[in-house]
């Protein structure tokens, strides 16, 4: 019998649906962007995010049963975000998933968001299966975590401060950069000299494999800074791709680091900064060389998306996870913890 879950995503500043055949095939993906709003703003306003899923879930939820050609009744379970994330931005579709669920008589399938990210993977890569080491990139998370199964995850390294999507969005905008700004850095650092400006790459203590990305990213803003008191003109692609090159190096060394530590032969990448051409790039050149197959989501699967949320639904489901009317939504929760 083949599984039909519905996913839902609104933990940020996307409003997103899909419907997943299986797990692993995508019957719809429908994604409800905000960025233009937010970019008027440096980033995200978690209360006009909030109000922008609650007026638009409905609408993006038919869409994507519409475009998978089913109705709710051809569906098994309801799965839909619940933690980490914006707290109102996160109860508007916890709350419309727990309404819908009930109405139509389905299991609620409560999916945490960075286990969503790893099953992006699933998508694209069929043979993928745990175990295996995924690193995280986003906006919010930077971690660097043992897949033990489908629904267990160990997380061996995190980041202490700034994440690392945060880090590249911050160092966009001392560049002059518009909200979003990780894929202007890309862009820009493709026409720089990455060995121009000197960056350091912080040490950290206590845990071998935690990240820190404040160090660096004060370093942009510092170069910045006293360059526009000099009155000099900054190369900015080239900072850029320094930049880029250092968050890179960072993020890369540490999950093969850990993946030479814990003995894994496969590593994945997943959240939005897995987009990142140079983090791609070096990912595959550091673990080409050592014999570890590299699993790279494809770019519209890097960003939050409803289809990791119906594809990780759909493991979720196979595991026995439900949650009832009282479902909650989590601002901070590890993927330990659920
Ligand atoms: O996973 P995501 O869509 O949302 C969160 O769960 O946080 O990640 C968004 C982050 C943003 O910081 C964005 O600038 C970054 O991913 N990003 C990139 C690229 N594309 C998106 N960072 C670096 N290079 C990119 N090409
Ligand atoms: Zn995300």
């Amino acid at each position: 019998m083949s599984v039909k879950i519905l996913g839902i995503e609104s933990s940020c500043d996307e409003t997103a649906a899909s419907v997943s055949l299986d797990g692993r095939t995508i019957l719809s993906n429908i994604v409800a962007s905000q960025v233009e709003e937010h970019k008027k703003f440096g980033g995200v306003v978690p209360e006009i995010a909030s109000r922008r899923h609650a007026e638009n879930i409905l609408e993006v939820v038919r869409a994507a049963l519409d475009e998978a050609k089913c109705g709710l009744p051809d569906i098994d379970g309801i799965a839909v975000t619940y933690a980490p994330g914006l707290i109102g931005a996160l109860l508007v579709g916890t709350s419309f998933a727990k309404g819908l669920a009930m109405a139509a008589d389905k299991p609620l399938i409560p999916v945490h968001h960075i286990a969503g990210h790893i099953a992006s993977n699933y998508i694209a890569h069929p043979d993928l299966e745990p175990p295996y080491l995924c690193l995280v990139a986003s906006g919010g998370h930077s971690q660097i975590t043992e897949v033990l199964s489908y629904t267990k995850f160990r997380v061996i390294g995190r980041t202490r401060d700034d994440a690392a999507g945060e880090a590249f969005d911050k160092c966009a905008r001392v560049l002059g950069y518009p909200y979003p700004g990780g894929v202007h850095i890309d862009r820009a650092a493709k026409k720089g000299d990455p060995d121009k400006y000197k960056l350091p790459i912080p040490k950290v203590t206590g845990s071998e494999y935690d990240f820190s990305f404040s160090g660096l990213k004060t370093a942009v803003i510092n170069l910045a800074h006293n360059a526009e008191q000099k009155g000099e003109t900054l190369d900015s692609d080239s900072l850029a791709a320094s930049f880029q090159k250092t968050a890179a190096e960072m993020l890369v060394s540490k999950t093969v680091e850990a993946a030479k530590a814990f003995g894994y032969k496969t590593v994945a990448v997943a959240g939005g900064v897995s987009a990142n051409s140079g983090v791609r790039e070096l990912m595959l050149h550091e673990c080409g060389k050592r014999g570890i197959k590299v699993y790279l989501p494809p770019l519209d699967l890097c960003g939050d998306n409803g289809a990791m949320i119906a594809c990780q639904g759909y493991y979720d489901f196979l595991d026995g996870k439900r949650a009832d009317e009282s479902l909650n939504a989590v601002a901070t929760l590890s993927l330990e913890d659920i």
